[in-house]
């Protein structure tokens, strides 16, 4: 690639960051400006079959205090494949994206993870594998009345799983992994022509609560940004256009026995002199 070409695809990246640089749009008015009706604040159920997922976590952490949690999170590559229990997935999910109250009539959802103007514009969907009473598939959130639905079996989970994060090949011995969606217009009624980059800052919170809910629970897992959003949409039947996954997080059960292995992955920094 060229050299004027790079710095021009750079410059673009950045001004997506860049605020208060001058560039204004004072004519500009969003869809809730302008009394548009507001989207729906949470997807559809895509199936009639709705599990409903336990709220009782007495006594299912590991490690409590919250010190320790923080700096003992880290990255995790290496799964024991042992089973999950149903009440871990189900804390996980509660505290990634879980609806704790409703403000308004109908104004937005209050969730265990903060977002811009409470917008909470993401979808979760699963792959699962291996854990306690579910059938392996692929599954899709459902936050008002904490509930997973089942979404389909796949020929052959591992592969999907692969494919979808662009062969990251450690991440098919997860129990599960959280794909995450945007629906676009639930935030762009809100925020617009200046949506885009609000929406991507809020998908740290979620994954951040993941690390420390995993971490809590002594499994362990990893952010990954490196996804086939197109392949995960045509698999989980999004059409790309108005929702399309971008960002996901594979969790599992771990074992303290396997610290060297996780170091291995980084092994290139010693060999390298880095
Ligand atoms: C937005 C984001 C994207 C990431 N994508 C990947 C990824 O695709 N593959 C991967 O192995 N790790 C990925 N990571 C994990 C980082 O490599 C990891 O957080 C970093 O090396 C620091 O290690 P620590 O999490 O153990 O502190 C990602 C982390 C974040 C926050």
């Amino acid at each position: 690639m060229e050299e004027k070409e790079i710095q021009r695809l750079i410059e673009k990246g950045r001004a997506q960051i860049r605020r208060g640089y001058g560039i204004t749009y004072p004519d500009y008015k969003s869809d809730q400006e302008l009394k548009k009706p507001q989207p729906a604040l949470v997807k559809a159920p895509m199936s009639d079959q709705i599990i409903d997922l336990p709220m009782d976590f007495e006594g299912i952490e590991k490690e409590t205090d919250f010190l320790t949690i923080v700096n003992s999170r880290s990255s995790h590559r290496v799964f024991t494949e042992e089973t999950m229990s149903l009440k871990q997935l189900s804390y996980l999910l509660w505290t990634c994206q879980g609806i704790k109250d409703i403000r308004g009539k109908s104004y937005a959802t209050l969730r265990t993870v903060p977002c811009g103007g409470a917008r909470h514009q993401f979808e979760t969907y699963m792959a699962i594998q291996n854990v306690e009473s579910l059938e392996d598939g692929l599954y899709h959130y459902l936050p008002m009345g904490h509930k997973i639905e089942f979404l389909k079996k796949v020929d052959d989970l591992r592969d999907f799983i692969n494919v979808s994060l662009e062969r990251q090949i450690w991440v098919e011995r997860a129990n599960v992994v959280f794909y995450f969606s945007i629906d676009f217009y639930r935030v762009e009624w809100r925020y617009g022509i200046y949506a885009h980059n609000v929406a991507q800052i809020d998908a740290g919170h979620i994954t951040e609560n993941i690390y420390l809910a995993s971490t809590a629970l002594g499994l362990g897992g990893c952010a990954i940004g490196s996804v086939d959003g197109k392949y995960c949409d045509e698999v989980f039947g999004l059409d790309g256009e108005n929702e399309t996954i971008f960002y996901a997080h594979p969790v599992g059960t771990v074992s303290v026995k396997d610290e060297q292995k996780e170091k291995d992955f980084y092994a290139f920094v010693k060999e390298q002199g880095l």
